[in-house]
């Protein structure tokens, strides 16, 4: 099993693991880029990609201010900053990322096209959009559109319910090994 599947200390959410699994992010190459991650929970995520794919930067946004707040506390390491922040009014200016993250927050959003058209702004010419999150055939459908109107290619698109399933019990034997630890 790879390493960062049992770092307990930098262990993503389960669609963090998702990107991972599927990935995603891997080709991108992150090692010294400037990163965006849009709805980063409790970090997570964030603290995953700054320990395995080295970005030069790596800014975490969240609408939460607690989950910012606990960011800040429990993520500290280098290159890495957390700021307050609505996905369809990004705390950013033009151009100033490579690559923005979106993992399981999207189908919060009060505007995906609002959204869509805030990565296209913060992004750099030739930058790149990594994005998963819930939604059904028909819903995926009828959002694609947007991705064209706002400036954004897709490049690579592709349906992730199996490594779903490869996730959750990749985290269900984690949380058994944390509860053996607990009860020892
Ligand atoms: C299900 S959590 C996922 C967190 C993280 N991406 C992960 O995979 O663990 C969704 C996150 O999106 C954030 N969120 C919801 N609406 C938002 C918005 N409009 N702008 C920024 N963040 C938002 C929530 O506060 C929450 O932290």
């Amino acid at each position: 099993m790879p390493a960062y599947l049992t770092d307990h200390s930098a262990r993503p959410s389960l669609f963090g693991l998702l990107v991972v699994a599927c990935h995603v992010l891997q080709p991108l190459a992150l090692k010294g880029k400037d990163v965006l991650e849009v709805g980063c929970g409790r970090g997570g995520g964030a603290a995953f990609l700054a320990r395995y794919h080295r970005p030069g930067t790596l800014l975490g946004v969240d609408l939460s201010p607690k989950a910012i707040a606990w960011c800040r506390k429990r993520h500290v390491l280098p290159g890495v900053e957390f700021r307050e922040g609505r996905a369809e009014a990004l705390p950013c200016s033009d151009s100033a990322v490579d690559v923005v993250v979106n993992v399981e927050s999207s189908h919060c959003y009060a505007s995906m096209s609002g959204f869509l058209s805030e990565v296209a702004r913060v992004l750099r010419p030739g930058g790149h959009f990594a994005f998963c999150d819930l939604r059904t055939a028909t819903g995926w459908a009828r959002m694609r559109p947007g991705f064209d109107a706002a400036g954004l290619e897709i490049l690579q698109e592709e349906c992730i319910n199996g490594p779903v399933v490869q996730a959750l019990s990749i985290v269900q034997y984690n949380q058994q090994v944390d509860i053996t630890h607990c009860l020892r």
